[in-house]
């Protein structure tokens, strides 16, 4: 977003590891905000991770460009964790996948903090039958994905179309609930 509107006027890194970027649902949120919608896509650079050592790899890119002197402020990964997941399937991997995916979320720190830029990453969940009582999903990834977020958030659907967004974990805010809904203007508190 221009700084007119409240944004930082910087732009964005968007890596793609299922194939789900789509520019027209950018350009449907652009026009709804009235922004250019071309200006909007040229800040987007996407890039589509292959496998687990290629979304590593993107990272040192990134590192480049920002030291290149481009403004990225916001680097998005969906999902953090389906490569790993994928590559890394048995009981017997269990350590080498989250000793890779403790150093990535190292280098994600890293990278955050030194170009200050934010860090946003979607990951799933799964059923775990060991939780007896209240909501038995957990997040892929454990521990070691959850330690190194400073806010997480768990989002799932809610009555009538609705969405819920469930601040799970954060430094400086109680635990709370908000809803909204996803329309044609992207994230919105009412339709
Ligand atoms: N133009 C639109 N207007 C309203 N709703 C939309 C629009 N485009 C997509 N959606 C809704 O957004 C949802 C898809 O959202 P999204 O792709 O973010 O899901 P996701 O959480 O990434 O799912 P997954 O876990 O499979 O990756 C669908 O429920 C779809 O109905
Ligand atoms: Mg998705």
């Amino acid at each position: 977003m221009p700084s007119e509107k409240g944004g930082v006027n910087g732009k964005c890194v968007f890596i793609d590891t299922e194939g789900t970027f789509r520019p027209q649902r950018i350009k449907q949120i652009a026009e709804a905000m009235q922004l250019n919608p071309e200006k909007v896509l040229k800040n987007i650079f996407v890039a589509r991770a292959f496998n687990s050592d290629h979304q590593i790899l993107l990272l040192e890119k990134i590192g480049e460009m920002a030291k290149a002197g481009e403004p990225i402020k916001l680097l998005i990964i969906d999902s953090l964790t389906a490569h790993f997941r994928a590559e890394f399937a048995g009981r017997g991997q269990l350590a080498d996948r989250q000793q890779k995916l403790n150093r990535y979320m190292h280098d994600l720190m890293k990278l955050a903090e030194t170009h200050n830029l934010a860090v946003y990453v979607t990951n799933q969940v799964m059923a775990n039958p060991a939780q007896m009582f209240g909501d038995p999903t957990t997040a892929i990834g454990g521990h070691i994905v959850g330690h190194a977020s400073t806010y997480r958030m768990y989002l799932r659907r809610g009555k009538q179309g609705s969405r819920v967004a469930k601040l799970i974990d954060s430094p400086n805010l109680p635990d709370n609930e908000a809803i909204y809904y996803v329309s044609d203007a992207g994230v919105v508190d009412e339709i």
